[in-house]
């Protein structure tokens, strides 16, 4: 059922869907079509509301990626209510493990096994897909066939809600396409691996925006924390594709009747809910962008709570906090940590340069002029590297071009003296005036303390 989209109409919000419209003041049965987007021959839905419960929510109960998948479904049309801004999840794992899987069961709340979608479209089919799933779950399948130097823009764009601007033929402006959705994503690769492997760093924003969950659930048995007895990991994933291609589409119509009609109580569950879970899943002392984070988690568990208070899932209670609490537990261990990201980054990438180039890039002690590193590589890195001593000399435009790339390179300066890994000049300064031994030259650069290497990141 794509193409959702929301109408405040006065204090009633009517959605706007390829079926129907729900809402007060609806016909009930008036449905409209979407122009041949719809790619099912039926009006979206097969089977009823209590097979899908049995046949696809209840089975998921105890496993976390499952029912945080499905909560993230019915937690598409409450970001408006809730007033958080789009974005995604992104299960990244091995092959096998299950993440289509997954993605076929969230989609199965709104419709047929079509629903899912691929990252591989360009910038302006990725607009045009986004647009269609306004207010919507967006579920996208495989992204390693993502070209690599669209990954962040693709990212970007879906989290930011709004398209390009261009131009009519008279050469006045088309008001850009506009949309809100949560994504929820999958793939072998991370939304960082990918925009490393066109040259790129992944920015605290992109993390924020697509929040990468490792797909595993850690008990050996792929993206499930448990298996119904007598089935086998393969077979159960099997069954679970089998029922969500058997009984889909009713979910999401009946969790926005409930939604519509209970609208104000809905509204401040949400908020209220999301507020107090973001809290308790972040404590005092995390960086705002784990806080963002939990926030986006929180919404999720609550919104499945909703729809478990609706008598949709046939869940109990707690079952959707609880897959949120432990998804974002294993993202924050994946990330290593809820302090801010960049700084971590920052050290990171001056310990890898040292790492990759210390033998060949670091002449030995003493031999700035002549050593055979200077002969071999374009650039003197180090006038004399004991790597491991605090000499280890980087001249100011290896430091901006190559250490430091991608960052601002006074940043990572202003960071590495702040934690004594960068011994500065005797003013302050970030680049110091080193005398080279055996020639007497005199030259600015960056000095390394001797623990760069070993330093925490
Ligand atoms: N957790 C699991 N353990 C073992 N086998 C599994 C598991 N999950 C799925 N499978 C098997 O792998 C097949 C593919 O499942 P699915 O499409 O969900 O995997 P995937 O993780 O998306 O793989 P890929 O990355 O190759 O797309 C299933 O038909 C099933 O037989
Ligand atoms: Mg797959």
């Amino acid at each position: 059922m794509p193409g959702v989209c929301r109408a405040l109409v006065g204090m009633v919000i009517r959605f706007v869907t390829p079926v129907g419209t729900i809402g007060r003041g609806c016909p009930a049965n008036r449905w409209y079509s979407d122009g041949g987007a719809r790619r099912s021959q039926d009006d979206g839905s097969r089977g009823n509301l209590d097979d899908w419960r049995a046949s696809v929510a209840q089975q998921c109960s105890g496993n976390s990626r499952l029912v945080l998948a499905l909560a993230s479904a019915f937690a598409a049309p409450c970001l408006h209510l809730a007033g958080q801004e789009g974005g995604g999840l992104h299960l990244r794992g091995p092959s096998s493990c299950g993440k289509s899987t997954v993605l076929a069961l969230a989609a199965s709340v709104y419709g047929p096994p079509e629903y899912r979608r691929e990252w591989r479209a360009s910038d302006n089919g990725l607009e045009g897909v986004a647009a269609l799933h306004c207010d919507a779950l967006l579920p996208l399948d495989e992204i390693g066939q993502l070209d690599p130097r669209h990954a962040a823009g693709a990212a970007y764009l879906l989290s930011n809600g709004q398209g390009k601007s261009r131009s009519r033929r008279d050469g006045s402006l088309r008001a850009p396409a506009t949309w809100r959705v949560l994504f929820v994503s999958c793939g072998e690769v991370g939304l960082g691996d990918l925009i490393a492997e066109a040259g790129g760093k992944l920015r605290a924003g992109m993390d924020v925006r697509l929040i990468d969950v490792p797909a595993e659930a850690g008990a050996g048995t792929g993206i499930f924390d448990r298996i119904p007895d007598g089935l086998t990991a393969g077979t159960f994933a099997d069954g679970l594709k089998v029922s969500a291609s058997r009984h889909y589409g009713t979910a999401f119509p009946a969790f926005l009747q409930c939604l519509v009609t209970d609208l104000e109580r809905a509204r401040r569950f949400l908020r209220e809910g999301t507020d107090k879970l973001t809290r308790e899943l972040c404590g005092n002392d995390s960086a705002g962008q784990v806080r963002r984070v939990a926030s986006r988690f929180a919404l999720i568990g609550c919104a499945g709570a909703l729809a478990t208070a609706y008598g949709i899932t046939g869940w109990d209670q707690g079952e959707a906090e609880r897959a949120t609490r432990r998804c974002f537990s294993d993202w924050l261990n994946a990330r290593g940590g809820n302090g801010e990201r960049e700084p971590r980054e920052m050290v990171k990438a001056v310990q890898l340069f040292i790492e990759l180039h210390s033998e060949g890039r670091f002449s030995p002690a003493g031999r700035a002029g002549d050593d055979r590193a200077q002969n071999t590589k374009p650039r003197r890195v180090s006038l004399r590297g004991r790597i491991g001593t605090d000499r280890t000399l980087v001249l100011p435009n290896v430091w901006r071009t190559e250490v430091c790339k991608g960052f601002d390179p006074s940043a990572v300066a202003r960071l590495l003296v702040e934690r004594g890994l960068l011994i500065p000049g005797s003013s302050g300064e970030f680049q110091r005036s080193e005398r080279v031994k055996g020639t007497g030259e005199k030259v600015r650069v960056y000095r390394l303390a001797a623990g760069i290497l070993d330093a925490e990141a």
